[in-house]
């Protein structure tokens, strides 16, 4: 396999998780940024990196000009699967109108009506839109089907597409909302009948697809009890847990989300002191490496690159590790909801994620870069914070090692921006900053 020398790089942010400083976690230290570097590709692996005056010899030699590198945005939140929008509801949301979880179920009718030819190219568009955008490593889910039906049809597209190596984790979502045809009047069935199948059938049928089962644990979607119903059933199956929690009001969903160990809670809009830190409190829980390759939909190569290194394996186990407050900021645009307390969670010690939560009805970007730079602008973390945890903080949140920094021996994802410092991306918001992106050693754009 040829190798690949890339010189020309003013800033390049390794995040090497052998540098962090544990006095200093969720932000970047002086060693984990290298000014005038280069960097070795080998065989999709980084192989070396250092300064640009001792760079090995290699097979080929790439000049960036002089632009930063960062790691490839790790995006560990998004809903692609979907068909049809609801501009129309965003509309009446910008004049005034609240968000509710209702809307779900506009996308749930259109989703189940696409023909699997056409989702399955509306995915990889908004995948390809995402990687045009720098974002290396991608999470979505099912949830917009609700019949066994149509979450397997979800799952297995999200895992054929995992193991194309398009997108990276997949995650179960069936209990994302009651479908109108649970809704127990008139002799039909309620939403107790919804969480049996959603913990019974439809889990079973949708469990050997994903690594994942989340839970939208929210007033109108399923309360804390029935959350964890679900999350416990799909533990029980070997998934690892995710959580929807405190978007709209103080669900229960992060004292759920930490009590069970859950890898990530995300929104987060509305939390108390005690949330803030329950979550805290998990940041010291030690990850360790998977057993095995982890989730049945593994992509080829993904299981431990170094067993000495815990941090540069592939996949980590799903069941230790801190439960991950992952932030939304587009949403909380959208929905015009209060910002996440990304301040707050990283000043108590919580391990903090920032994701895209691409999706029709409260977010529909996967720009991770407009997130990091409205994390930066309005949600007062600095440039180092955001994309630690648009990188690192998303890796985490989805118990990757081998993503989310350029550390040697981790995946070759690079995102190469047109600008020589990274602070241009929340100093100049909004503008078409990424000039490349690599992923696994091979650029993509
Ligand atoms: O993460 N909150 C629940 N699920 C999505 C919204 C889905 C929708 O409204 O279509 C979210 O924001």
């Amino acid at each position: 396999m040829t190798s690949i020398l890339l010189t020309g790089i003013s800033e390049l942010w390794t995040l090497d998780p052998e540098l962090d400083d544990p006095a200093s976690p969720g932000t970047v230290t002086d060693d984990q940024l290298r000014h005038d570097a280069a960097l070795v590709i080998d065989d999709g692996i980084v192989a070396w990196s250092g300064p640009a005056a001792e760079t090995p010899p290699t097979d080929q030699r790439v000049d960036l000009g002089g632009r930063a590198v960062l790691p490839g945005w790790v995006d560990s939140h998004s809903h692609l699967i979907f068909d049809g929008d609801r501009a129309a509801e965003f509309e009446a949301r910008m004049a005034g109108e609240a968000y509710a979880a209702g809307g779900i179920g506009v996308t749930t009718s259109a989703t189940r009506s696409a023909t699997d030819d056409r989702l399955r190219a509306l995915v990889r568009g908004r995948i390809a839109e995402a990687v045009a955008g720098g974002t290396t490593t991608l999470e979505t889910k099912t949830g917009y089907g609700l019949t066994v039906e149509h979450e397997l049809r979800a799952a297995r597209l999200a895992s054929e597409l995992v193991r194309e190596g398009e997108l990276d984790e997949a995650t179960f979502l069936g209990a994302h909302l009651v479908p109108a045809e649970f809704d127990g009047r008139e002799g039909r069935p309620g939403a107790e009948d919804y969480v049996a199948l959603v913990t019974g059938e439809m889990l079973f049928a949708v469990a050997p697809h994903v690594r994942w089962i989340d839970v939208f644990c929210e007033e109108g979607a399923f309360d804390p009890e029935q959350s964890e119903r679900v999350l416990r059933a799909g533990a029980e199956a070997g998934l690892g847990l995710r959580v929807h929690g405190n978007q709209l009001g103080r669900s229960g969903g992060v004292a759920l989300a930490a009590g069970l160990g859950a890898a990530s809670v995300d929104h987060v809009n509305h939390l108390s002191a005690a949330d803030v830190e329950a979550l805290a409190a998990t940041a010291s829980r030690p990850t360790r490496p998977a057993t095995s390759s982890g989730s049945p939909a593994a992509a080829p190569g993904s299981t431990v690159i170094s067993p000495g290194r815990a941090d540069v394996s592939g996949r980590l186990a799903v069941d230790a590790g801190p439960t991950v407050a992952t932030v939304l900021p587009a949403c909380d645009l959208s929905t015009r909801a209060p910002l996440a307390p990304a301040r707050d969670l990283l000043d108590a010690g919580a391990a903090v994620a920032i994701a895209s939560n691409c999706n029709p009805g409260t977010s529909y970007t996967s720009s991770m870069s407009f997130c990091v730079a409205t994390a930066v602008l309005q949600m007062r973390l600095s440039l180092a914070e955001a994309i630690h945890a648009a990188t690192r903080g998303g890796a985490l949140a989805l118990r990757r090692g081998d993503v989310g920094h350029l550390a040697v021996g981790a995946r070759a994802d690079l995102h190469v921006l047109d600008a020589p410092a990274a602070i241009h991306l929340a100093y100049r918001p909004g503008m078409p900053l990424t000039h490349e992106v690599w992923r696994a050693g091979v650029p993509q754009r």
